[in-house]
C-alpha cells in the first residue's frame, strides 16, 4: 500500500528513505541515503567511512544506499503487531525519531512503515488483459495485475501488496515472468495480502500524531526479505523466521514469492520471564542476565563457568553456575524451534524449503539459537544480516534491525522500479503497485 512518493530531502543527488519499525520490544527508525546510479557521489555521513561504492544487495541491483543515522527507543503501546495504546506509542515514535535526526541531520517527515499481526489475510484473484502491442511489456504485467487486484475487498480490510503466483500467456500457465513473450490474451493468478483496516490506520494515526506523513505500509517480512534473503533462497524455497518480544513470524518463499505466513505467540518476552521466575529476579535484570549470559544449548557452555546475578541491587552481587540459566532458557528455545517445525511440517511447506531457514530479531542474538534451530528443523540455518546497504556495522549486522533495514531496501527498490518505468515514458506520474515482484 503506497500513499506517494518519496521525496528529495537532502542534495539533488540523493533521496532519504526513512524506515521505521514500531516493534512491540522497540521502535526503531533508520535513515537512509539512496544515490543514484548516475550521480553516485560519496556520501559524508558520520556512520559511513570514506567514499563508498554501491553495495550489491539481496534485490540485486546496485543499491547505493547508506544508514546515515539511527534511533531507537523502548516500545510500550504494541502487542502481537498491533496498537494497544495509542500515546505510548507516539511518544516512543517521537523519541526514536528525534534521536535518528540528531544523528543524521536530516529533518524527517516522512516514514516507511511495516505491519504484521494476526489480522494479515491472503485473497486469491486473478485478472486478464488483451495484448495490443502483441508483445508483452512492464506496462501490461502493470495493467493485468492491476485488473486482478480489482476485487471487491471488504470495507474493513486494506490491500498491502499484489502477489503475482502465476501469469498465464494464451492459455500457457506456469509463467513466472511473462516480460518479451508474444500473445494476445495475458492473465495473472494473485495473492493480494490485506490488513485489517483498523490496523494500519492505528498505526498510521500514531505516525501521524508524531508530526509524520506514511509513504507506504508494507508487509513486514515481505520488506525483510528484501534485506536478508537472496533471490536464490526466494527462488529455492525459504523460511524466515523472525522472533520478536512477543511473537514470532513465520514468512515462507517460494519460486521467488512469499506463499505462507504465520504468526506464532512466543518471543523473547517469554526468555525473560522464564528467568525472572526461574532465579527470582525483576524482569529488567531477568532481561540483563539474558542478554549478557544467556545460551539455548548447554552444550555450548562451560559446565564451571559463574555469573553474577543481583548486581542491580544496592546489595553486592551473587555468584551462580550459568548452567541454570541455561537450563531455563533452552526448553524455552526447545519449544519455540518445536512449535515452528509443527507450522512448516502441519501445512507441507517443511519440505519445500530447499534453501532452508533464515532466522531475524533480537533473540537470535543468543548464541546457540542458530544451532538448536538447525537440529530441531533438519534444515540449514543462517542468521540474517542486511546485504546491500552500508553504514555502521552494529546495525546493518544485526539482526534485530533487519526489519526496519528492509523497510527501507524495499521502498529504495520499488522507487528504482518507478524511476525506470516513468524514464521510459510508460508510467509518467503513475506510481507501480506491484511491489516488486519481478527480477528487473
Ligand atoms: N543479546 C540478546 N540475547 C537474547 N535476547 C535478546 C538479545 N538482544 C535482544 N534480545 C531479545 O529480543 C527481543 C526483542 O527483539 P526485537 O527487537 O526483534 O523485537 P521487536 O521487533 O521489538 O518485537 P516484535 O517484532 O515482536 O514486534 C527481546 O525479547 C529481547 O530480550
Ligand atoms: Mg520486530
Amino acid at each position: 500500500m503506497h500513499f506517494g512518493f518519496i521525496k528529495d530531502m537532502t542534495s539533488k543527488n540523493s533521496n532519504i528513505i526513512v524506515g521505521l519499525d514500531i516493534g512491540s520490544t522497540k521502535v526503531c527508525a533508520v535513515v537512509g541515503e539512496v544515490y543514484s546510479a548516475k550521480n553516485n557521489n560519496p556520501p559524508h555521513s558520520p556512520l559511513t567511512k570514506g567514499g563508498m561504492k554501491g553495495v550489491e544487495g539481496f534485490s540485486g541491483y546496485d543499491s547505493n544506499i547508506h544508514i546515515v543515522g539511527a534511533g531507537s527507543a523502548l516500545s510500550r503501546g504494541i502487542k502481537k503487531g498491533v496498537v494497544i495504546n495509542i500515546e505510548q506509542t507516539v511518544e516512543a515514535i517521537r523519541e526514536a525519531i528525534q534521536q535518528a535526526e540528531k544523528t543524521s541531520g536530516v529533518d524527517i517527515k516522512m516514514v516507511n512503515i511495516g505491519i504484521t499481526g494476526r489480522h494479515i489475510e491472503y485473497i486469491a484473484s486473478q485478472g486478464v488483459i488483451a495484448v495490443k502491442e502483441k508483445e508483452i511489456g512492464s506496462r501490461e504485467v502493470e495493467l493485468v495485475l492491476d485488473a486482478a487486484r480489482a476485487v471487491a475487498i471488504p470495507l474493513d480490510r486494506e490491500i498491502l501488496h499484489v502477489v503475482p503466483s502465476e501469469f498465464i500467456v494464451n492459455g500457457q500457465s506456469g509463467i513466472t515472468d511473462p516480460r518479451g513473450m508474444v500473445g494476445i490474451r495475458l492473465e495473472a493468478k494473485v495473492q493480494i495480502i490485506t490488513g485489517a483496516a483498523s490496523s494500519i490506520q492505528n498505526l498510521t494515526k500514531c505516525c501521524q500524531k508524531a508530526g509524520l506523513e506514511v509513504v507506504d505500509v508494507m508487509f513486514q517480512p515481505v520488506a525483510t526479505s528484501d534485506a536478508v534473503l537472496t533471490r536464490d533462497e526466494k527462488d529455492l524455497g525459504v523460511a524466515l523466521i523472525d522472533i520478536g518480544g512477543g511473537t514470532t513470524d513465520i514468512a515462507l518463499f517460494q519460486e521467488g514469492n512469499i506463499v505462507y505466513s504465520a504468526m506464532l505467540e512466543v518471543g523473547g518476552a517469554n526468555f525473560t520471564n522464564d528467568v525472572a521466575i526461574g532465579l527470582r529476579l525483576p524482569s529488567l535484570e531477568a532481561e540483563h542476565i539474558k542478554r549478557g549470559h544467556g545460551c539455548s544449548m548447554l552444550a555450548l557452555i562451560d559446565r564451571e563457568e559463574e555469573i553474577e546475578i543481583g548486581y542491580s541491587d544496592a546489595k553486592p552481587g551473587k555468584k551462580i553456575l550459568r548452567t541454570h540459566l541455561v537450563e531455563i532458557l533452552q526448553p524455552r528455545a526447545e519449544e519455540l524451534f518445536s512449535l515452528i517445525k509443527d507450522e512448516l511440517t502441519n501445512k507441507g511447506y517443511h519440505k519445500f524449503m530447499n534453501a532452508g531457514v533464515v532466522l531475524t530479531g533480537g533473540p537470535v542474538l543468543m548464541k546457540g539459537m542458530d544451532v538448536m534451530a538447525e537440529n530441531i528443523l533438519e534444515l540449514p540455518v543462517r542468521i540474517g544480516k542486511s546485504a546491500g546497504i552500508a553504514g555502521d556495522a552494529d546495525i546493518i549486522n544485526n539482526p534485530a534491525y533487519a526489519s526496519v533495514l528492509g523497510l527501507v531496501l524495499h521502498e529504495a527498490g520499488e522507487s528504482l522500479k518507478d524511476q525506470e518505468l516513468s524514464s521510459g515514458n510508460i508510467f509518467d506520474g503513475i506510481r507501480s503497485k506491484m511491489s516488486g515482484w519481478f527480477k528487473l
